[in-house]
């Protein structure tokens, strides 16, 4: 056997399975250094292994996982997992006798010549394959802000503003590159293992480490490679009329549009409604596809036409690592007047606190008819049929003594939501779940998804992201 293989098989150990193998290993007094030590020479020389969770800077400190040393590779082979580090789920278990694999180094992006097909490494962020996409206009799917993992985004489902014209990132894989739990690396696609290939997409931090991924791209000449968008500001007493319209728009596929509560940050924190329209093309069709919106009489308009590798940038606040961010989410079929309504009063109370200027309420509206074209049980991702919004409540801090208020504050509009949700059953995407129970995220698949885990993951090994195991 290669020694990598061995590597990475003694390393998907330690890592994922604490309780019981670790434990054996360790014996109950394990130092993570004489383990892993020895593993050092047989890793590229650019890899590292560091002794202290401190090294990863998390999005959100909000029970964050603290693992006993973090491998940051450098190579597929020296195999990873843990990309852009903004998953903000209260579901990862890391303790000191843990590892977290860090594949950020691993970022390399290779269009073929026609610009259909784009093969990146599982460390990649959106704004590095936007960059790279723009140089060789060209677009590919992915989420709407540049520091989030592209394949961490992307294995979840993957929602951004291109799915309109193109569907949801696990559409437009082609085939992934991985490392099973059991250490061996294969290259999965709808023919080959089309049982994992079916899990990966939805569910894929569940099975496997993704290390590279081929997906679609799509030619575009440079002039026509962007999208007006912007916002535009309202008074509080428009609400009802801005989620009215906002629940009727029929989105078509150029089309996306997100609502905000914000703040303007301290020392008033005075909050402000806020709508991001998005249109994939002109400057003038983008404000007669959203004359519906206009009509409600912004009171003020920062719109503008913007090339591709800028149309993220607006969200760069948004990135910022650390502080305190416990998210709340809830998918929606539709939006409610009233329920917004008493949103706004509960965000406005919460702002009141100190230190939480920079909290906010959103909701994204995508146009559904691309992701249509496949049901609900294409792939793992569960809610293509029926979610319509995405909703999350971002309390924003630095002292944890704010927790249990923004807890609070968090479940009870989140309860708001799903109280008028006008769907079924509880649906939140994985990608912005929190507390979340598995037959929320994984919805009616969750038994298949199950199965597919004693299969394919029988130790349950990866189990940090909503376990199945
Ligand atoms: C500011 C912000 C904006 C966001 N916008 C969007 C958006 O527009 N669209 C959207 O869909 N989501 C969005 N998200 C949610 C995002 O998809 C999730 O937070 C996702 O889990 C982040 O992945 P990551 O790789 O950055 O984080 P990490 O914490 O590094 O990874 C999250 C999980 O995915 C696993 N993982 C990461 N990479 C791999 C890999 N290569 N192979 C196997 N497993 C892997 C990790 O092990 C971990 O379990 C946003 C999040 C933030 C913080
Ligand atoms: C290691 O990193 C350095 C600096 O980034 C780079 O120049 C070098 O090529 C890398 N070595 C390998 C073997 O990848
Ligand atoms: C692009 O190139 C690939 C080979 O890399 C080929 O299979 C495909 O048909 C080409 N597509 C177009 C539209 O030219
Ligand atoms: C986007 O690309 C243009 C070149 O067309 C460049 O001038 C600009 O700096 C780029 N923007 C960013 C944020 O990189
Ligand atoms: C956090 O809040 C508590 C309670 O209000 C306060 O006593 C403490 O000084 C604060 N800590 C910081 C670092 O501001
Ligand atoms: C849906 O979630 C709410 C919390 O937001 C919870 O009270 C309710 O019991 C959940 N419903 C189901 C069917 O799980």
């Amino acid at each position: 056997m290669h020694s990598l293989f061995y590597f990475v098989h003694i390393l998907s150990v330690v890592s994922w399975v604490p309780s019981i193998l670790a434990e054996s290993i360790c014996d109950g007094a394990c130092q993570l250094g004489t383990i892993l030590k020895p593993l050092l020479p047989l890793l590229s020389p650019n890899a590292s292994i560091v002794y202290s969770s401190s090294a990863a800077p998390r999005w959100s400190e909000f029970d964050e996982p603290t693992p006993g040393a973090v491998v940051n590779v450098a190579t597929e082979h020296d195999v990873l997992v843990t990309a852009g580090g903004n998953a903000w789920a209260d579901t990862f278990n890391l303790g000191q006798k843990d590892i977290t694999i860090n594949l950020r180094a691993l970022n390399r992006i290779e269009f073929n010549q026609n610009r259909t097909r784009v093969t990146i490494q599982g460390g990649t962020i959106i704004q590095e394959l936007i960059n790279s996409a723009y140089l060789n206009d060209a677009r590919v799917p992915t989420g709407n802000s540049n520091c989030v993992g592209v394949l961490g985004s992307t294995l979840g489902g993957g929602v951004g503003r291109l799915m309109g014209l193109y569907g949801l990132g696990i559409d437009n894989l082609m085939s992934l590159n991985i490392v099973t739990a059991q250490g061996i690396a294969l290259q999965v696609d709808a023919q080959k293992f089309p049982d994992l290939w079916w899990a990966l997409r939805g569910a894929g931090a569940n099975f496997a480490i993704v290390t590279s991924a081929t997906m679609k791209s799509y030619p575009v000449a440079k002039p026509e490679n962007g999208a007006w968008t912007g916002s535009l500001v309202f008074a509080e007493d428009k609400i009802e009329a801005l989620v009215d319209s906002i629940n009727r728009l029929d989105l078509q596929p150029e089309m996306a549009i997100f609502l905000y509560y914000a703040s303007t940050g301290p020392p008033n924190n005075n909050p402000i409604v806020l709508v991001n329209p998005y249109y994939i093309g002109t400057t003038e069709d983008g404000k007669s596809a959203f004359s519906t919106i206009y009509s409600i009489g912004p009171v003020a308009e920062m719109t503008a036409w913007t090339p591709y590798n800028e149309t993220n940038d607006g969200s760069n606040p948004f990135c910022v690592k650390g502080g305190r961010k416990p998210v709340h989410s809830a998918g929606l079929a539709r939006l409610h007047a009233p329920t917004w309504r008493a949103i706004w009063n509960e965000y406005v109370s919460f702002l009141e606190t100190p230190g939480v200027g920079n909290s906010i309420i959103l909701v994204e509206g995508y146009s559904m008819y691309a992701a249509r074209r496949f049901s609900d049980s294409s792939s793992a991702y569960p809610f293509r049929e029926t979610v319509n919004f995405h909703a999350a409540a971002m309390p924003w801090y630095y002292n944890s003594s704010i927790d249990a208020q923004a807890l609070a504050f968090g479940s009870r509009v989140r309860d708001l939501w799903r109280s008028t949700d006008g769907l079924e059953q509880n649906s939140t995407y994985i990608n912005f779940a929190f507390d979340d129970s598995p037959s929320t995220v994984y919805g009616e698949n969750l038994p298949k998804l199950r199965e597919l885990k004693r299969i394919y993951d029988s130790l349950g090994q990866f189990d940090q992201f909503f376990p199945l195991s």
